[in-house]
Parts: structure tokens; sequence; C-alpha cells
């Protein structure tokens, strides 16, 4: 009976806690369903950060400059590093950093399906750089306000170096764009590739999101995915005309009346198809992972020997 008290007021200050717009702490009492939430989104958007390394880090060897590699390692190491602050705030609720690898390697828990697909050309790097992070831009910005303390924490540094990524992807589109007609042709068979992936990244529309509700409730998401995919497309037109190329999208118009550009539905059945590990390169992302992780187990081994060491030690004393 107490309990259920206690529970009750906890309960309530949880409530007015965020309808104040105050940050939740990793200490406070939360529901199990706002812990669980978090971690999964929190996970899945950490496993997006490192498996997002791959397809660009393919071109680091193939980089045409000694300026392209060093601008591309230095954005394939920021993403190393997003997925460590986001590893690190699901830790803060509880969860066990290598339960959330053995779950992106067997498959229970998910990352962006935008990474299943393959980086074909150099000007890939360029269009990812400007779509994808420009996509994650969108998304993450309203996370700075998320309800979660040290989630919210987290998005304010990553979104600076998703800046920096988006411009240079820009930048890299722009400097192929004044160049031949085969690097113009380029950009545009790349573009015309990477569109509706990138438009599927804000998820499925609102009426089939079965998550989106309750996350605006708890103030972890602030806007729904149709909001995010409209604003992305609003913000991108611009972008392309001034860079000169097109999207594949017959439907795209300005719509007067509504002060947005209409466009056309993403193929939900291929989005269905990635999700469910079937996108080209879904297998091998994985496959990369495992053997990361495999050899990487050494210096785990080391890091945690010491760790008993010096913990040892330090009872000795
Ligand atoms: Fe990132
Ligand atoms: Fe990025």
């Amino acid at each position: 009976m107490t309990s259920s008290i206690a529970e009750n007021e906890l309960q309530s200050h949880f409530e007015a806690t965020i309808s104040a717009d105050l940050r939740v702490e990793p200490r406070d009492w939360m529901p199990e369903g706002y812990r669980k939430t978090l971690i999964r989104q929190i996970a899945q958007h950490a496993h997006s950060e490192i498996i997002g390394m791959q397809p660009e880090g393919a071109w680091l060897t193939r980089a045409p400059s000694l300026r392209r590699k060093a601008i591309l390692t230095a954005k394939v190491q920021d993403e190393a590093g997003h997925g460590l602050y986001l590893y690190s705030a699901a830790e803060t609720l509880g969860a066990d950093r290598g339960d959330l690898t053995d779950k992106l390697l067997d498959g229970r828990q998910k990352y962006s399906s935008i990474f299943n697909y393959p980086t074909l050309t150099f000007a890939d790097v360029g269009v990812i750089g400007w779509l994808v992070d420009g996509a994650a831009i969108c998304n993450q910005v309203p996370l700075c306000r998320s309800s979660f303390g040290p989630y919210a924490r987290a998005m304010i540094r990553v979104c600076k170096e998703e800046s920096f990524h988006q411009r240079q992807g820009y930048e890299l589109l722009m400097t192929m764009m004044r160049g031949t007609d085969a690097q113009r042709e380029m950009v545009q068979e790349s573009v015309d590739r990477w569109w509706w992936p990138a438009l599927m990244m804000f998820g499925p529309p609102d009426d089939r999101s079965p998550n989106s509700e309750q996350s605006m409730k708890w103030r972890i998401k602030r806007h729904t995915n149709d909001e995010l995919r409209q604003r992305f497309v609003d913000m991108s037109i611009p972008q392309a005309e001034a860079l000169g190329v097109t999207f594949p999208d017959p439907d795209l118009r300005w719509n007067a009346e509504r002060g947005a550009y209409d466009f056309g539905e993403p193929d939900w059945s291929e989005f269905m198809q990635v999700i469910a590990g079937n996108g080209a390169s879904s297998v091998e992302r994985i496959a990369n992972r495992r053997a990361a992780h495999e050899n990487g187990a050494w210096v785990r081994e080391a890091a945690t020997a010491f760790a008993r060491r010096a913990s040892t030690k330090e009872n000795a004393r």
C-alpha cells in the first residue's frame, strides 16, 4: 500500500518534470516504459553511428586526393565518437554495452536502414554528407531538447559535428559540379540513388508509426516523422537548385496554399525489406561489425585486466 502511494508520487513528480520541460536525469525515478523506449532509441542511434562509418569508410583508401582523404577520415572518426557518446548515454539508463553489441550483431536491435545501401562512386561521399547527414540533422536538432538529460546533451555536440559533415559533403559536390560532364553525371546519378532512401530515414508515415505518440508525450521526440520529412524536403530543394541537380520525383512541386513542397510517396515496401535485413549491403555491414568486434577482443581483455588490477590495488590500500 505504502509503496503504491510512493510510486504514485514518483509518477506525478516525473510527469511534472516532463511538462515543465525540465530534464530527467539518470538517478531520477522514471517509468519502466520510458527507460525501455530510451534504451531502444539511443541504442538504435548508437548502432547507426558506428555502422554508418562503413559506407564512406569504404572510400578512404580510394579518395582522389590527400585533402579529401583527410576530410573523410575526420568525418568517419566523428561518427565513431557519436557512437561512443550514445552508448555512454544508454549506459546511464542501466543498459550494458556488451549486451547492446550482442543485440546489434544478432539482429535484435536495428540501425538506420540507410546504411544498408552500397556506396558505388566517390560522389556518394558527397551525397551522404549532404542528404544523409542533412536528414540526420533534421532528426537530431529537436533531440537536443529531448527530456532525457544525457541524450539531449550528447545531441548538442553531435549536431555541431553533423553540420560540419553536411557542409563538407555539399562542398565536395559543388567542386564536382564545377568539373567535367562525367563528374556532373556522377553527382546526379548518386542523388538519384540516395534521395528516396534519405526520405525513408524519417521512419514510416505517422499513421503507421507505432511508438511515435508515446514518445511525443514523453518529450523524447518533439516532431512527428512526417513533419520532419517535410522540413527536410523544403530545406533540400533550394540546395539542389543551387547545386544544379534534380530529385527523382515527378510529384515534387511548390504548394502555395500549404507554403511547402508536395512530394511523392517513398516505396515503403522497399523500406520494410531493408529493415528486415534484406538491403543490398545488410549482410556485409553486420559481418564487418562482427569481425571488428572479434578483432578488438584483446583490447577489451587488456582494458578490463588493467581495471581489475587497479581496483585490487585500490582495495589493498
Ligand atoms: Fe553522426
Ligand atoms: Fe555525420
